[in-house]
């Protein structure tokens, strides 16, 4: 049986109508270029975040950038975030000329650990960039509070975490912005590339809107240097359509992971959390509504994972390793010698992560033939 990671059209598949149509309506508008589709996707947004602002940008990339260039984050500049994370999160930091500082992770969440952020905090430190990590909320009231007193800004990285909530509320909805991507592997999957800053500062909003359109206002008058970093009408229209899907695809994907812990978690070798065993499942803290962008397992012993992701593609079972370098050891940071060491929580995940199929539309049988295959790998 194939259980691929991830299988777009098994989702996509069933909408082809209401996708055709809004793409025959984007071609006969004309208008490929901001307009209707994008302020009518934003709003719809905005009424799921329940925030003042969504702005509609070009990528989740370019949604950070977009969040820290509005942040006047610049050279000079120290923005904390963690190194067990996708590349973009430090990549745009860098991009502005600032320095990533990075922070290690906690072993249960995979999120950034709140309690070694302080010390890593300088005259230089402008804003702390945490991440939803594999769409599971970090610990924000932690670092909220420290934002708080040392006067930093926070940002949320939510390209995994679209309609997570913490305590709640969604995420993204906490920080001076929340970033997010609709990058087709995310839980509100795209056609393409596309993402969205969110905020409830009328003030930055309006910055960002602006610097999405090279920082004009009237066109052709430039008050600061932005970008190009607009979302297409026509990637508005397509997600319109699944955004309307959005919290069922999010339940089914919360169904899937409570199947598989329930069933993993009967197997011999199997745990939680911090505890001893030879595979360990991923927690769930009771503040997080996660929404299991990512199921993620570690798997635990000297290259014990990789055989695993091995046995699992000898099955037909599709894998992933997210993350397998931690950005404390990426080439291009080598020049951060300060923070080259010290991470021993990050440097043993990237060993032992190991991603599993979790996508909505997953048959039982599916879901079984990965259980059965993760029990045949320990006996
Ligand atoms: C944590 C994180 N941040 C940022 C991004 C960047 O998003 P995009 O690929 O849409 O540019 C991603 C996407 O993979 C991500 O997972």
């Amino acid at each position: 049986m194939n259980v691929p990671l991830l299988d777009v059209n098994a989702q996509n598949g069933p909408l082809e109508s209401a996708l055709k149509e809004a793409f025959e309506r984007v071609l006969k508008s004309g208008q490929y270029i901001l307009g209707p589709e994008i302020d009518q996707f934003e709003q719809q947004v905005a009424k799921v975040l329940d925030v003042r602002h969504a702005i509609s940008v070009s990528s989740g990339t370019d949604a950070i950038l977009l969040a820290l260039m509005a942040l006047g984050i610049k050279a000079g500049d120290e923005v904390i975030c963690p190194t067990f994370t996708f590349f973009a999160t430090a990549g745009c930091i860098a991009r502005t000329g600032a320095t990533p500082v990075f922070v290690d992770s906690d072993p249960t969440s995979f999120n950034i650990d709140p309690k070694s952020i302080v010390a890593k905090i300088t005259p230089r430190t402008k804003a702390i960039l945490p991440v939803h990590l594999f769409g599971q909320p970090a610990d924000l009231e932690t670092i909220l509070r420290i934002a708080n007193e040392h006067n930093l800004h926070v940002i949320e990285d939510a390209a995994q975490a679209f309609g997570a909530t913490y305590r709640g509320r969604p995420v993204g909805t906490f920080g001076a912005f929340g970033t997010f991507s609709f990058f087709p592997s995310k839980n509100l999957g795209g056609f393409g590339d596309s993402g969205l800053v969110s905020t409830n500062r009328d003030d930055l909003a309006d910055l960002a809107r602006l610097l999405r359109t090279h920082g004009s206002r009237p066109k052709y008058y430039h008050k600061f240097v932005g970008a190009n970093f607009r979302m297409d009408p026509l990637q508005a229209a397509l997600l319109g359509v699944k955004l309307a899907h959005n919290s069922t695809y999010n339940k089914k994907r919360e169904a899937n992971a409570t199947y598989y812990t329930e069933r993993l978690s009967g197997i011999s070798g199997v745990r939680f959390g911090t505890a001893e065993g030879r595979i360990i499942l991923p927690a769930n803290s009771s503040d997080s509504g996660h929404i299991w962008n990512q199921y993620t397992i570690r798997v635990l012993g000297n290259g014990r994972r990789d055989l695993l992701k091995t046995h699992l593609a000898n099955l037909g079972i599709g894998t992933e390793i997210y993350y397998p370098v931690p950005l404390h050891q990426q080439e291009c940071f080598a020049y951060l010698k300060q923070h080259s060491t010290g991470f021993p929580v990050a440097n043993q995940l990237a060993s032992e992560v190991l991603s599993i199929p979790i996508y909505p539309e997953l048959s039982d049988a599916q879901k079984d033939h990965v259980i059965s295959g993760i029990e045949s790998f320990l006996n």
